[in-house]
């Protein structure tokens, strides 16, 4: 049988649609970008030093750089329509988001990294804002700024996100099906309760800082828009998955960081009692860090109820080996000052289990001691834990299970609760002040 030209034609069309058309979502969402898509995305705000009046807040655009970037906002919501915005702020850093070859093989979209800093802000105020790459402008968002007084407040910790696909668990790119899970379950924790006021992550964030992994970070961070497009803040650490310049390039700390270059470590105050010191196991946990932590947790210890510090390599790790230096070193540099400091609470991750130690002073059990909470179960799949060692034994303890973690101070406690993928209570526990002010 012949066919005629234009049945060829017809045939040829007839598959490509049929091609074209019955692609899994999931593979085209893998490869395929809509050319058009130029709009501002991944919108995030981020807090470094003082949440009650400066915030960050970064986007990305993809295929082209453009020209004007800019943040509308206002403390009353304004509809989206730009010109009703009573402040606005340019993009003080914009740039080409570095690709590598494999980047470029699996397919994601050159992207331009946008950061704005607002600052001057009011404390506990709603912030409602768009973004504005060119003519393109984003849906209206709204934050919260941190309060400068003693109410209660409350945070979500959680660490470790990379990996977490469908089996075999290795996810490089996407779906990372766990991570969405988790980010799903922070959503509605921040949906119950609009004391919750930002999240610290403790590192991990995908298998490297590249574009390939961190383009569906950010992707399915966007899963984590609550109701009214609420944003919760993100107070950002670096572990051993984030060491290439996209990290840098994606996660821009503002003054903190043109004071003292690509450190990663800050100390942030929320209200007039609690302040948490972020610090940077990827560098040298001595000389610089070492002088500046010292200085920040007597400064700190001195005017705040609470004190905690959150790293990405543990000093008390349930899964890896106790006495390996990468450890070790953090447990040897920093663990003093953090016992001579009387820090209330540690907050861990890398090792991809949910654990609690024991008050631990001099090495040892001590009711006086520091609780080390961790190790990471944003949708990493979770490790075993050496269950003989004796910091979990009880009241300590440790499970394979993600999690993340919710901290409300109040005057009387911080009261712990981790949350399993389902919103299950995993662990719950107080730490009462230490009376020293
Ligand atoms: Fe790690
Ligand atoms: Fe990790």
């Amino acid at each position: 049988m012949k066919l005629s030209s234009s049945a060829i034609l017809a045939l040829f069309l007839l598959f490509s649609f049929y091609f074209f058309s019955c692609k899994p979502k999931d593979e085209n969402q893998q490869v395929f970008i809509d050319k058009a898509e130029l709009a501002p995305r991944h919108l995030r705000v981020i807090w470094t030093e003082n949440p009650s009046t400066s915030a960050i807040i970064s986007w990305t655009t993809l295929h082209e750089h453009g020209k004007v970037h800019r943040v509308f906002y206002d403390s009353l919501r304004r509809g989206g329509e730009k010109r009703n915005y009573v402040s606005q702020v340019s993009a003080s850093k914009n740039g080409a988001i570095s690709m590598v070859d494999e980047d470029l093989k699996e397919g994601v979209p050159q992207g331009y990294y946008h950061h704005a800093d607002l600052t001057n802000l009011k404390p506990s105020t709603k912030y409602y804002f768009v973004v504005e790459s060119d003519d393109l402008v984003s849906d209206e968002f709204y934050f919260i700024t941190g309060p400068e007084d003693d109410r209660v407040i409350s945070l979500l910790w959680g660490g470790d996100s990379r990996m977490g696909g469908p089996e075999p668990r290795y996810a490089g790119r996407t779906p990372h099906v766990d991570r969405q899970e988790m980010n799903k379950r922070i959503k509605s924790l921040m949906d119950e309760d609009p004391n919750i006021l930002g999240f610290i992550h403790g590192a991990d964030y995908g298998t490297t800082a590249d574009w390939r992994h961190l383009f569906w970070w950010f992707e399915d961070h966007e899963i984590v828009i609550g109701e009214g497009n609420r944003l919760l803040p993100l107070i950002i650490s670096r572990g051993n998955h984030d060491m290439q310049i996209g990290f840098e390039e994606n996660f821009w700390l503002g003054d903190t960081q043109r004071k003292r270059g690509f450190d990663y470590y800050f100390a942030t105050q929320f209200g007039s009692k609690t302040a948490i010191l972020t610090l940077n196991t990827e560098i040298s946990v001595a000389g610089d860090q070492r002088d500046w932590l010292e200085e920040n947790l007597s400064n700190k210890r001195k005017e705040n109820r609470w004190l905690l510090v959150n790293y990405h390599r543990p000093a008390y790790p349930v899964v890896k080996d106790f006495e390996n230096a990468t450890f070790k070193r953090v447990r040897d540099t920093w663990v003093p000052y953090f016992e001579k400091y009387n820090v209330d609470l540690a907050l861990e991750s890398d090792g991809h289990i949910l654990k609690r130690t024991v008050p631990i002073r001099n090495n040892k059990y001590d009711e006086t001691g520091i609780v080390y909470i961790g190790e990471g179960g944003l949708g990493v799949p979770q490790r075993v834990a050496d269950s003989t060692r004796w910091f979990i034994q009880p009241p300590g303890f440790a499970m394979s299970a993600h999690n993340v973690h919710k901290l409300t101070f109040s005057r009387e406690m911080i009261q712990i609760k981790a949350f399993g993928m389902d919103g299950e209570v995993l662990d719950q526990f107080e730490v009462k002040p230490r009376n020293l002010n």
